[in-house]
């Protein structure tokens, strides 16, 4: 199935309503005693039912069985993927890695899932496990779900298909997918092998963010995010229906597909958002506005203003500003940033970061351009534009220190002479000329 065959809804949080089977939903009411078609009736919340209505998300779903058939969980060992953010000293170094290689042995999504970094937990419902994850085959007979948080699917090689209980999506690079806490998949791979990075939100669901002076248009807008319609499997078999549950992974046999869904409505389900359509903002005087202005989604924390996690991008743009220097400044933050590049080159780097690797930079380390970038940049006529083409880099920035896994510190793709990039900037200071 190609994505011009899959259609779907448009809109971030709206009340959806679809149907595979027309009629199955019922009318004027959730929970009818007795469902269309031999349906059972099945609420999945997404957060308490007591939250503010316009943060309240909930899905009715119409479905073959309930998901409360399967066999009992037992532990599932996995090598990579795991939630263990404490087992190395949180480092104050930067960090770059080059990219993850793809696997030589058949690996499907969720065994080629690999935890880099993170902070927080599941239990504490704030925080942000990352992950890469690298796969030559489709998950076959299995299943997953995370209880975990919502996942965000960041596709940097590779499209996938992603069939959910809710509908299916395709999703490429340069467009991201996201699964919310709970919902049941399976990833096909189209086109034989994928590479992407994963943001684990344990926080509160992703959103977009508020415009503020901007107005009520820009950055991502809301009718750009697309959500699947219904779309069942009617399959009997011996699978495996597998949990992330408080940072681990159980499973179960199951002996049915539990993407039964028939049909549902509401406004808790996953989504797609293709980063080109991204209204990129930025300064058309001089200087630089603060980089939340390529906020794409955030997961808000308890302090206002403060992200528990922000998704921002780094999209193809114009750079017109004068008497600026033009790429990323020098600087130091409070929040921690984990940056990773999906595509083309990045404008603060002369080489070394390359599509399918990153970086991390945690509070207070001092990054920014190489000594390459700040020369040319420093020399660069400011009269004339620029246009940034080839290039799309995303980050992950989150309120908390972010720890990398011991498997990610000791990976050969880590590069032990990053810190060397900023080693040639030289001293041009001379106290009696301007
Ligand atoms: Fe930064």
């Amino acid at each position: 199935m190609s994505d011009a065959q899959l259609q779907y809804q448009s809109g971030f949080g709206n009340e959806f309503a679809s149907e595979a089977i027309v009629g199955v939903l019922p009318q004027g009411q959730n929970s009818p005693q007795r469902v269309a078609h031999g349906l059972y009736a099945e609420q999945l919340s997404g957060t308490a039912f007591t939250a503010p209505r316009h943060a309240n998300r909930r899905s009715w779903l119409y479905r073959i069985r309930p998901a409360a058939v399967h066999q009992p969980f037992e532990p599932l060992a996995h090598a990579h993927f795991h939630n263990h953010f404490d087992e190395a000293p949180a480092t104050p170094n930067q960090l770059r890695w080059d990219p993850w290689p793809l696997p030589t042995q058949p690996t499907d999504f969720i065994d080629g899932l690999l935890t880099v970094a993170g902070n927080g937990s599941a239990a504490e419902q704030a925080g942000l496990g990352i992950h890469v994850y690298a796969a030559n085959r489709s998950m076959q007979g299995r299943y997953f779900y995370n209880a975990d948080g919502e996942l965000l699917i960041v596709p940097q090689l590779g499209r996938l298909l992603i069939a959910t209980e809710l509908g299916r999506l395709e999703v490429k690079p340069l467009e991201i997918a996201v699964i919310p806490r709970g919902v049941r998949f399976r990833v096909e791979l189209l086109d034989g092998e994928a590479r992407g990075f994963v943001g684990e939100n344990f926080g509160a669901l992703l959103r977009l963010p508020e415009l503020g002076p901007i107005g009520s248009n820009s950055l991502a807008n809301a009718r750009d995010f697309l959500t699947p319609h219904a779309a069942y499997e009617d399959l009997e078999g011996e699978f495996e229906l597998v949990a992330k549950f408080q940072g681990g992974l159980w499973r179960a046999a199951i002996g049915h597909s539990p993407l039964d869904v028939v049909a549902w409505h509401g406004n808790y389900a996953p989504y797609k958002y293709d980063l080109g359509h991204f209204n990129t903002i930025g300064s058309i005087s001089y200087d630089h506005p603060d980089p939340s202005i390529f906020t794409v989604l955030t997961s808000p924390s308890d302090t206002p203003g403060t992200a528990n996690m922000d998704f921002v991008i780094f999209p193809p743009r114009w750079l017109v500003a004068e008497h600026t220097f033009r790429p990323p400044w020098f600087h130091r933050n409070v929040a921690s940033e984990y940056l990773g590049l999906i595509q083309g080159a990045y404008d603060a780097k002369a080489g070394g970061f390359v599509p399918g690797g990153a970086s991390l930079h945690n509070c207070m380390s001092g990054h920014g351009p190489d000594a390459a970038s700040f020369d040319r940049a420093s020399a660069a006529d400011t009269s004339k534009p620029d246009h940034l083409v080839d290039t799309m880099a995303f980050m992950f920035e989150t309120r908390r220190v972010i720890r990398p896994t011991r498997q990610a510190l000791d990976a050969p793709q880590l590069q032990h002479d990053y810190y060397q990039c900023w080693q040639g900037i030289a001293k041009h200071f001379k106290r009696d000329h301007a």
